[in-house]
């Protein structure tokens, strides 16, 4: 989904390629540590996009920046529980990281899409209607 706020479809295009790759790996004696590094990436990345969003609802005292940041940290807290859950797991039979991958990968999918779709085209529509003149 395309919100039109170039450094904001590119951090996220950014993301769904990390979420991706995720998707397509399998964990085996040797990728799963490529595994660890994307998700380390991942929530990395995250932080990053979520700073630079932040600093624009701010800017734009766009009315319901709690309520967007609480999202963003609720996702933060989930994805390092994951993280710990992968690590956790790490030494444990390829079965089990297997399935700790995917569910992961699903979450990211289903968080980034709902969460881009609803929340961030919300302050999107926010701040284009500063742009012309209507708030
Ligand atoms: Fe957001
Ligand atoms: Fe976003």
């Amino acid at each position: 989904m395309t919100l039109n706020i170039p450094i904001i479809d590119r951090q996220h295009h950014q993301l769904f390629m990390l979420i991706d790759q995720l998707s397509k790996m399998r964990p085996s004696g040797s990728s799963k540590r490529n595994i660890g590094k994307i998700l380390d990436e991942l929530i990395e990345y995250s932080d990053y996009h979520f700073c630079t969003e932040e600093s624009l609802l701010r800017d734009n005292e766009y009315p319901l920046t709690e309520d967007h940041l609480s999202e963003h940290a609720l996702y933060i807290a989930t994805i390092g529980h994951f993280k710990k859950e992968f690590d956790r797991t790490y030494e444990r039979d390829l079965d089990s990281l297997s399935e700790i991958t995917i569910k992961i990968h699903r979450y990211l999918l289903t968080w980034w899409s709902e969460h881009i779709a609803q929340k961030d085209s919300q302050y999107v529509d926010y701040i284009k209607a500063i742009d012309i003149g209507e708030q």
